[in-house]
């Protein structure tokens, strides 16, 4: 629904979805929550930093891919309520996207420079989802924050011990991508068939491999 409390129209969910893809892209993510960084900013070595601004980077690159997968399921979603859920998501994983700008500005790096990249393969595979069929679309998402899940769980393990602040951002999305993929399956996900899950694990490989350097 639209402020007027009637169904958007298409161009209106177009403008949104434009909207969505340049504050993502120009790394201008506003957070509506508080970054659960609370922490004082911890002493890292020089290769320290390095690393927790590759865990960082690597998890931005992911939240700017699930920002596209987002928005390309809410274009193309059937049914209103997934759309508007999807759009809910979508808002929500700004928080994400804003929390490791954050950090990775305080750790003196950089986000992904093929964040456009990502954004487009993701969007392009969240719109075909989308028009396979809400199910379908709702099982890419409960496979993806799983998968998601699955990072985040890898870089609590190999963030530096002292990085508590990033510690701390990594815990809070980990709990909101559960809440998401749990809000996916009693919204009727359908589980994925297993060359499929397998092909969204490759992918996210190639990503979170070269999201790590560049
Ligand atoms: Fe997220
Ligand atoms: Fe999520």
């Amino acid at each position: 629904m639209n402020a007027l409390g009637r169904k958007r129209t298409f161009t209106e969910n177009l403008i949104l979805q434009v909207d969505a893809a340049l504050k993502t892209l120009a790394n201008s993510a506003v957070a509506t929550r508080p970054n659960p960084a609370q922490s004082p900013n911890p002493a890292l070595t020089a290769r320290e930093k390095r690393l927790s601004a590759q865990c960082m980077r690597v998890n931005h690159a992911g939240e700017v891919a699930a920002q596209g997968l987002y928005q390309g399921q809410a274009l193309s979603a059937r049914n209103l309520a997934v759309r508007e859920k999807m759009q809910q998501a979508a808002i929500e994983e700004v928080d994400h996207l804003a929390w490791c700008e954050t950090r990775l500005i305080e750790l003196n790096s950089h986000t992904s420079y093929l964040a456009l990249f990502w954004y487009t393969g993701s969007f392009m595979i969240g719109a075909i989802a989308g028009l396979i069929g809400d199910k379908w679309s709702l099982g890419f998402v409960a496979e993806t924050e799983h998968q998601v899940m699955a990072h985040l769980n890898s870089h609590l393990d190999c963030l530096p011990a002292i990085d508590t602040r990033s510690r701390e951002i990594i815990e809070m999305m980990y709990e909101d991508e559960a809440r998401h993929a749990t809000n996916a399956i009693t919204a009727g996900a359908a589980s994925l068939p297993g060359p499929v899950a397998t092909l969204m694990r490759l992918m996210a490989k190639v990503m979170t491999t070269t999201a790590r350097w560049v």
